[in-house]
């Protein structure tokens, strides 16, 4: 029989309790990558310069979101920043006074990527937090600080861009 000795033990339970630690941080990762919400965020993406295009109003059916990068960190840093384009579901077009809404895609949370639930709110998939699509206030969850938003201009044949972080 094989004696575990004191140091064996501290050992075991060190590896156990770290691999118990990466499993519950890894399950939510896996479970958003393995969903059908992934996007890749090609817009934008090693652009330097802003006001930056990132649609036409066309390419966004309403209640629905397009992922796109800001070349600019909300603190104003140089940085590809995932950010996401919402065409708002009709009835919360009168509350926000228009149609289009753009938010950071980085929960406030441990910075997980947030995604727009159908007919419903802002979700971060790795501990349930919610953010209005209208505002990007916490609603529900750990989060406590809301999604930076982005100034989002459109012009007369429906483009659509990206100018910037609001204050
Ligand atoms: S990282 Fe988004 S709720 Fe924790």
């Amino acid at each position: 029989m094989v004696e575990m000795t004191r140091r064996d033990f501290i050992k075991a339970s060190v590896v156990t309790s770290v691999a118990l630690a990466a499993a519950s941080l890894g399950i939510p990762l896996v479970q958003y990558i393995s969903s059908e919400r992934v996007v890749t965020g090609k817009i934008g993406a090693g652009s330097s310069s802003l006001p930056l295009k990132i649609a036409n109003i066309n390419d966004l059916e309403p209640d629905s979101q397009m992922q796109f990068t800001m070349p600019l960190n909300p603190d104003g840093s140089r940085g590809q920043h995932p950010t996401i384009l919402i065409r708002l579901r009709p009835e919360l077009v009168q509350k926000a006074g228009t149609e289009l809404k753009a938010f950071s895609a980085v929960c406030t949370h441990l910075g997980c990527i947030v995604h727009l639930e159908k007919k419903d709110d802002i979700y971060c998939p790795c501990h349930a937090g919610y953010f209005d699509p209208v505002t990007g206030e916490v609603l529900a969850g750990p989060p406590k600080k809301p999604l930076p938003e982005v100034k989002i201009r459109i012009d007369e044949n429906g483009d659509i861009y990206a100018e910037g972080w609001k204050k």
